[in-house]
């Protein structure tokens, strides 16, 4: 019997799967960097969330016997994974099942900020007088548009193919070229995918939007440079890391016209959020629920479990970070 620490809230289902065959710690609430410290010297196994600070530091406290953490998430931006090599620590996620979920919320923050249905909601929830009326509440059409999505990886080519099935264009920037026939397959109306380098992305896309993990590479990726050297008309739509975004520089370029609004899930010191940001109306703000649907949290659960009972069984990790 192993001992498993849980970091954060977890469903039932997987607490159950671990109490089965170990001692389970946690799971019930959230975990600071004080109580972390004080249990990472002393548990087989961690069943992580992607707020929780495992880095170098907090590695070094851990025990010997620490032989996984099992990062309930997709991004692992949080994890020394140089340490965690080190230590032989194993550092499983759980890929292949939330990208058409969290490409849904991507595509519904799209939606959102482009059909402004923040603020006409908002609108009928504050009571104010309103009326079918030609002219107001004009949004913009996503059909014949251009998405740029950076990082065509699983969550990337969902939401492309959501994107082509209404209509638009697909270009994306990625390290190396990935096949898109299943995308070009959607909608006989739309052009072919391209692949394109970034300065080209941000200048062409009508709508751009992030799904690259967040590395050194990525951090401020979409900084005032790159906002300025977007379209005026575009939107920014972020599902994927708030540090891959300079938040100052989009208020900045939000109140100033650079660009036409953004669809955030993601802030770049989560939980907080730029207080600007609250104030406009050319922003749709979410609070980090990409893959929040019973369903896909139930699998991530189960994978993550699996993991771990995998992994103190002796057996390999069922989906490591490589
Ligand atoms: C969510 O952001 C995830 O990485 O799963």
């Amino acid at each position: 019997m192993g001992k498993v620490l849980v970091t954060a809230p977890q469903l039932p289902i997987a607490l159950d799967m671990l109490e089965k065959h170990h001692q389970v710690i946690g799971g019930n609430s959230f975990m600071d960097r004080a109580q972390l410290a004080s249990q990472i010297g002393d548990v087989d196994a961690i069943l992580s969330t992607l707020s929780d600070p495992l880095d170098g530091e907090m590695l070094s406290l851990a025990s010997s016997d620490l032989k996984i953490i099992s990062q309930c998430a997709a991004g692992y931006n949080n994890i020394d994974m140089e340490v965690a090599r080190k230590r032989n620590i194993a550092v499983t996620t759980t890929p292949g099942i939330l990208h058409e979920t969290t490409a849904d919320l991507a595509f519904t923050l799209l939606l959102m900020v482009t059909r402004r249905a923040g603020t006409a909601e908002r609108l009928v929830r504050a009571r104010k007088p309103w009326r079918y009326d030609h002219t107001v509440m004009l949004g913009t059409d996503l059909r014949g548009k251009t998405l740029g999505i950076v990082g065509l990886g699983q969550i990337g080519e969902a939401m492309a193919r959501r994107a082509a099935a209404f209509g638009m264009n697909i270009i994306y920037s990625a390290r190396t070229p990935k096949d898109t026939a299943q995308i070009d397959r959607i909608n006989p109306v739309t052009q072919p995918t391209r692949r394109v380098d970034t300065p080209e992305l941000l200048e062409t896309a009508d709508m751009v939007s992030l799904h690259c993990p967040l590395t050194p590479q990525t951090r401020h990726l979409i900084n005032a440079d790159s906002l300025a050297a977007m379209k005026d008309s575009a939107f920014l739509i972020n599902t994927a890391r708030g540090a891959c975004v300079d938040e100052k520089a989009l208020v900045f370029a939000l109140e100033n016209g650079i660009i036409a609004g953004a669809g955030l899930d993601v802030y770049e010191d989560e939980p907080q959020v730029t207080p600007a940001l609250l104030e406009m109306e050319n922003v749709v703000l979410l609070p980090h629920i990409g893959s929040a649907t019973v369903q896909t949290r139930a699998e991530m659960s189960v994978l993550s479990a699996r993991n771990i009972l995998a992994v103190l069984e002796g057996k390999a990790p069922l989906t490591p970070v490589k």
